[in-house]
């Protein structure tokens, strides 16, 4: 699944300015992927990329790692694209990139939350936010649905992070893919099953922010218990 020449495979974030894709795209390009931080505005992508290189180690190359372009050009450019926009740009977005997208692999990270009611669960048309990409962007990509349950600010520590990842795919391919980059992140992953389960980490995004609000914190997660773990 590596590029032809065998090194890690490209990775554009679609909204990579915000809070969650900054956190993911710190974590991959730790992890040796090259990443391209994906804006509307070039500009922002490449303050975005600034920021995130302080982060960054420029002596173990990682630094260099990160390039900044237009959400068009870096779907162009990737083998996996990643959406981290708030709901109600996700499907304007997915219908602009749908062409640019045929042949990729596009990992949802999209939660459905509906403001201001972001602590109760809502169902999106479709029955999710991943089926609902599926639908929009159609046959020609694989879409997998990862990291709903993981707040940017552990992304962005140097913390170990002891929360686990849901993923669910289109097919079994797709969900090693995501496997792999939760593996990579430094996450645990958990294969969720196809994509119509997706509708369960999103949901359980809703009552994160609801345990949060509660207990005065800011990144409650899950972890899959009963399991031996290697
Ligand atoms: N924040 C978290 O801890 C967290 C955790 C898990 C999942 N998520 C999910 O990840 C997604 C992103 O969350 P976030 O907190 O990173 O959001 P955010 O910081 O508010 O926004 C992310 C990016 O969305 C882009 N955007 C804004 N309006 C847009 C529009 N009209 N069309 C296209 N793109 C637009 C912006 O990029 P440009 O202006 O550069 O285009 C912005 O930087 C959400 O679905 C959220 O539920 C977030």
């Amino acid at each position: 699944m590596n590029n032809n020449n065998g090194s890690k495979e490209v990775i554009a974030i679609i909204g990579g300015t915000g809070k969650e894709g900054k956190g993911l795209a710190y974590r991959w390009a730790k992890a040796g992927y090259p990443v391209i931080i994906g804006s509307r505005n070039e500009e922002k992508a490449q303050a975005a990329v600034n920021e995130l290189k302080k982060y960054l180690d420029s002596k173990d190359g990682s630094s260099s790692l990160l390039f900044g372009k237009t959400n068009k050009e870096a779907v162009d450019i990737c083998n996996i694209a990643v959406l981290t926009v708030p709901y109600e740009f996700h499907k304007s977005i997915l219908q602009e990139l749908k062409s640019n997208l045929q042949g990729k692999y596009l990992l949802d990270v999209t939660v459905p939350l509906v403001p201001p009611k972001v602590s109760t669960v809502q169902i999106p048309p479709f029955g999710s936010a991943a089926l609902q990409a599926q639908r929009i962007v159609g046959e020609g990509v694989k879409v997998i649905s990862a990291f709903q349950n993981i707040s940017f600010e552990l992304l962005l520590s140097e913390n170990k992070i002891d929360c686990d990842v849901l993923v669910c795919g289109v097919d079994i391919e797709s969900r090693e893919l995501g496997l792999r980059l939760v593996s990579d992140a430094g996450l645990t992953g958990w294969d969720a099953g196809p994509l119509e389960n997706s509708i369960v980490q999103e949901g359980l995004t809703s009552i994160l922010i609801r345990i949060n609000k509660k207990f005065g914190v800011h990144s409650a997660g899950i972890q899959i218990n009963g399991v031996p773990r290697s």
